[in-house]
């Protein structure tokens, strides 16, 4: 396994790479990696002969307040990771590399971005597109691999992808959860255990949605309500949103159409945000 830091050795390497004609799969991450992460390295895996993963805690993604500099970090345990799991080279870039003096060009995406996670984290988005496109010109990958938690992330970036003609296929993974029933994420380990017991709700509510729909309910806004009021059992749970919204283009929608709506949410427990989702 290799691990790069500079830019300019990822992007040789990825060129040379290109031209002997290995097709290269690429995993973005912010590190802190849990098995979510890696499903999407086994997903490559079976796709691609090299894969890369970057490891970078994008400064511009987070807003003012939000927790930036307390984003957890194991990079040793991290590396241990991706060498078992068989990653080729991980791409650890430098904050001050990826983002020069100067630096004043910012990637916007001007729909799906606006609403849900967009709307409480106005700059988010473009921190995300921002950065994903700089690495997309970095590593210069045939293939990325998202996660579904993300999900508005994934319709973010596939429509950036589309937009701006990145010759790149976009493979999306499933959500891991722990036995419990709680979404992966590296933000779980902020929680208190009491609050992790409270946030066993977040599954709980969804599922709430979707048994309903197995009965054959399908108002989005009575799934809404189901979803509300499970999660208000927790104490300690402060609703952001709840939306039942398309899952190709997270449009808010009235009815639900299996396979096509999906529930999204996002909470505060205390300072801890955490979102889920579940395709109906
Ligand atoms: O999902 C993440 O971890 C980040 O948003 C990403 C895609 C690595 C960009 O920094």
């Amino acid at each position: 396994m290799q691990i790069i830091h500079s830019i300019d050795e990822m992007q040789c390497l990825s060129e040379k790479l290109r031209k002997g004609g290995s097709k290269i799969g690429f995993v973005p991450t912010m590190g802190y990696l849990h098995k979510g992460h890696l499903s999407l390295v086994d997903l490559l895996k079976e796709q691609t002969d090299t894969v890369i993963l970057s490891i970078f805690v994008n400064p511009i993604q987070f807003g003012k307040g939000e927790d930036l500099e307390k984003y957890p970090i194991d990079l040793d345990g991290d590396m241990k990771l991706c060498q078992e799991r068989g990653v080729d080279i991980v791409f650890i870039p430098e904050g001050v590399e990826m983002y020069r003096k100067g630096h004043s060009t910012l990637i916007q995406e001007e729909k799906v971005s606006q609403g849900l996670c967009g709307k409480t984290r106005p700059s988010h988005f473009q921190g995300v597109t921002t950065i994903c496109a700089k690495l997309f010109n970095i590593c210069q990958p045939h293939t990325v691999a998202l996660g579904q938690k993300d999900a508005q992330q994934v319709v973010v970036l596939k429509r950036m992808i589309l937009d701006l003609n990145f010759p790149i296929e976009v493979v999306v993974g499933d959500i891991f959860r722990e036995n419990d029933g709680l979404a992966m994420s590296s933000r779980n380990s902020y929680l208190t255990s009491e609050q992790r017991r409270d946030a066993l709700f977040i599954n709980r509510s969804l599922r709430a949605g979707q048994e309903l729909v197995g009965q054959g309910v399908l108002n989005g806004e009575t799934i809404m309500q189901a979803v509300i009021s499970t999660l208000r059992q927790a104490k300690s749970i402060r609703l952001d949103y709840v939306e039942v919204v398309d899952r190709n283009t997270m449009e808010p929608k009235q009815e639900i159409i299996p396979n096509q709506s999906m529930i999204v949410l996002a909470v505060w427990i205390d300072k801890v945000r955490l979102i889920d989702n579940l395709i109906l």
